[in-house]
């Protein structure tokens, strides 16, 4: 298969993590004879330094000329400290998901269980989650108009959702939740908000064509307290923007490290895929971040090409590192590698996955070979 990817490593750790990110899309590709092709562009604080502009229009047209785009991170301390900034690192993410028409942001969360002690939550708590976020991605309070008075004394933002907005998420949503546990839990603000009791009243119709999906809904607030509570319960969560915002970042604590979890956004062009975790600023340049869910999102990507024996290969090689102990310092292994070490063992053992038939004691074997 040969497939062109837009690389947008962005700022922080970005670019690090996202080099081990293809060295195992690389691995991949020279075991099971595929051409990936990678063409680089800037965005975020980074862009913003090269062009003044956080999403330059070339950026724009390499995404869209790609079959998939590959994020890293954006946003940068030198920003945020600057509350009359006129250009902001973030533009650049949300001007991209609506250029690309990114509706939906998926995030699947899922305990491993030799890390479960990083976990603030008990263990008890968090066994067995395996959840996926479908959060709404391109209107909401996010994209509605806002402003500030003259004085600069009042503010607005504003919340819009049509029909079809909600009605093309929720698709997606009770559409996975049919490959799963076939259960679907719409978060919202419906006894306050009129934008939610749409949202209600769209996903209960459509609830109606899926008889075989259970079907929740639930407000906001208790859905923050009940994923501390009972992370187990749920299967997919279906939430707006900002919703989703708040609660995909609750739910990534759940598993013990931000540096674990994948995301795809998906929409009318090229699906975007990038790690869960931002550019953390502190440690960017020292080679000690967690690739993995640079590497895990690269293995989203990889399903969406319909790869699927390549894309659990790579899921399967993070799985079985991280099972052993072996990881980057914030996951306090008994092994521990930096972040290029750990990109290097997942290509070995991407390139050995062929050879041994992705028998899983001969991937034992090799780890301690490795080490
Ligand atoms: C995320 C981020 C972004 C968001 C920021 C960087 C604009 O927090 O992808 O969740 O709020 O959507
Ligand atoms: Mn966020």
């Amino acid at each position: 298969m040969k497939k062109n990817i837009a690389v947008l490593s962005g700022d922080g750790i970005g670019p690090e993590v996202i080099e081990q990110a293809i060295k195992a899309l690389e691995a991949v590709a020279n075991t099971f004879g595929h051409q990936f092709s990678y063409r680089e562009a800037p965005i975020g604080a980074h862009a913003i330094d090269l062009t003044g502009s956080p999403l330059p229009e070339e950026t724009v047209q390499t995404c869209l000329s790609a079959d998939a785009v590959l994020l890293g991170a954006i946003g940068d301390p030198r920003f945020d400290d600057d509350p009359d900034a006129k250009v902001r690192p973030e533009q650049g993410l949300l001007g991209l998901r609506k250029s690309l028409s990114l509706y939906a942001n998926i995030r699947p969360v899922k305990t491993v269980n030799t890390l479960a002690h990083l976990s603030p939550l008990n263990e008890s708590r968090i066994e067995n989650v395996d959840l996926m976020i479908f959060r709404e991605l391109t209107g909401g309070i996010y994209f509605g108009d806002r402003g500030l008075d003259a004085k600069n004394k009042v503010a607005f933002d504003t919340c819009v959702y049509s029909e079809e907005e909600i009605q093309r998420i929720a698709k997606l949503a009770f559409e996975q939740a049919r490959l799963r546990k076939r259960k679907v839990t719409s978060v919202d603000k419906a006894n306050v908000l009129e934008t939610s009791r749409l949202w209600r009243r769209v996903v209960r119709e459509m609830g109606k064509s899926y008889p075989d999906i259970t079907l929740e809904h639930m407000y906001i607030d208790n859905a923050a307290m009940q994923l501390i509570q009972n992370p187990a319960q749920f299967d997919i969560l279906l939430t707006s923007n900002m919703f989703g915002d708040i609660l995909s970042d609750e739910a990534s604590v759940i598993v013990g490290s931000l540096g674990l979890l994948p995301s795809s956004s998906v929409g009318v062009h090229t699906s975007l895929y990038e790690p869960v975790h931002g550019s953390y600023p502190q440690v960017a340049g020292r080679d000690i971040a967690n690739p993995s869910a640079a590497i895990l999102s690269a293995a989203l990507m990889l399903e969406d090409f319909g790869l699927l024996k390549e894309a659990n290969i790579i899921r399967f090689s993070v799985q079985q590192l991280l099972e052993k102990g072996i990881g980057t310092s914030e996951l306090d292994p008994e092994i521990i590698q930096t972040c290029s070490q750990f990109g290097d063992l997942v290509e070995s053992l991407v390139e050995l996955g062929k050879d041994i038939n992705f028998d899983q004691a001969k991937f034992n074997e090799k780890i301690s070979t490795i080490i």
